[in-house]
């Protein structure tokens, strides 16, 4: 990229969705493995995670334009972008590109899976329970929680490649979308044409979020 103008691309509910998901899982991944004495953050960030997932399915239909559901689904474009990125010459697009959109989209699947499971299922010494425990049949229980354990190592292969894709990004087709996410701005090549969009407005998304926030009180307390 020679000369290049920065333009704005992500929205503040986007970035505060993505880093504080980011601090939320490790919290998680953490929590998952070490045992009793952290259980209840466990429990805790799996709420906070609960409702992230929730508020991002509701920012895709109410958000800006392309944090909209819809323009994360594009499967054919998906294979196209592949192949461009094998060349290492991707063209740069001010939103996901059509493959990192479909990999956003099975990332949110296997985080709500992991958050619902995980309010209806116990631990095995039953210390921490989710909001939900006891409601389902012993038998559906059980099932949950080996939902929950085997989702678990799915979404950490996702989380994986997710980060190895950015990474890819960065070195190889030297497309720098870490800072994009930090500042919500990205340069911009010179002379081409800049696609429209539309960044809602940070009171819109406050709104959705104290909604989020207020219906998940009422329904995990
Ligand atoms: C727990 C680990 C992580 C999870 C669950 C996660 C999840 C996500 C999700 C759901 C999105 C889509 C954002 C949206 O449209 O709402 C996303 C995008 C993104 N993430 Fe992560 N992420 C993780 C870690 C990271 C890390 C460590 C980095 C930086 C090294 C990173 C960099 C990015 C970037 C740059 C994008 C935007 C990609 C694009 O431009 O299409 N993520 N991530």
């Amino acid at each position: 990229m020679s000369r290049a103008n920065v333009i704005a691309i992500w929205d503040q509910w986007i970035r505060l969705f993505h880093w504080s998901l980011v601090i939320a899982i490790a919290v998680l991944l953490i929590t998952g493995e070490t045992g009793v004495g952290f259980y209840d953050w466990h429990r805790l960030a799996g709420e906070w995670v609960l409702g992230l997932v929730v508020f991002r399915l509701l920012w895709g239909l109410a958000g800006s334009s392309n944090a909209k559901v819809a323009a994360l689904v594009r499967p054919l474009k998906a294979f196209d972008h592949l192949k461009q990125l094998a060349r290492g010459r991707v063209e740069p697009e001010r939103g996901h590109n059509a493959a990192g959109g479909f990999a956003v989209l099975i990332m949110l699947l296997l985080i709500g899976i992991q958050a619902v499971s995980g309010s209806f299922i116990a631990d095995e010494d039953e210390l921490i329970e989710g909001a939900f425990y006891g409601v389902l049949s012993s038998d559906t229980t059980d099932w949950l929680y080996t939902v929950h354990t085997t989702n678990a190592v799915l979404l950490e292969v996702m989380i994986a490649i997710h980060i190895f894709a950015v990474m890819v990004y960065l070195l190889y087709a030297k497309h720098n979308l870490i800072t994009a996410m930090i500042t919500g701005k990205m340069p911009w090549p010179e002379g081409r044409a800049v696609p429209e969009i539309k960044l809602q407005p940070f009171g819109r998304g406050l709104l959705v979020a104290c909604v989020v926030a207020v219906a998940l009180v009422l329904i995990l307390r």
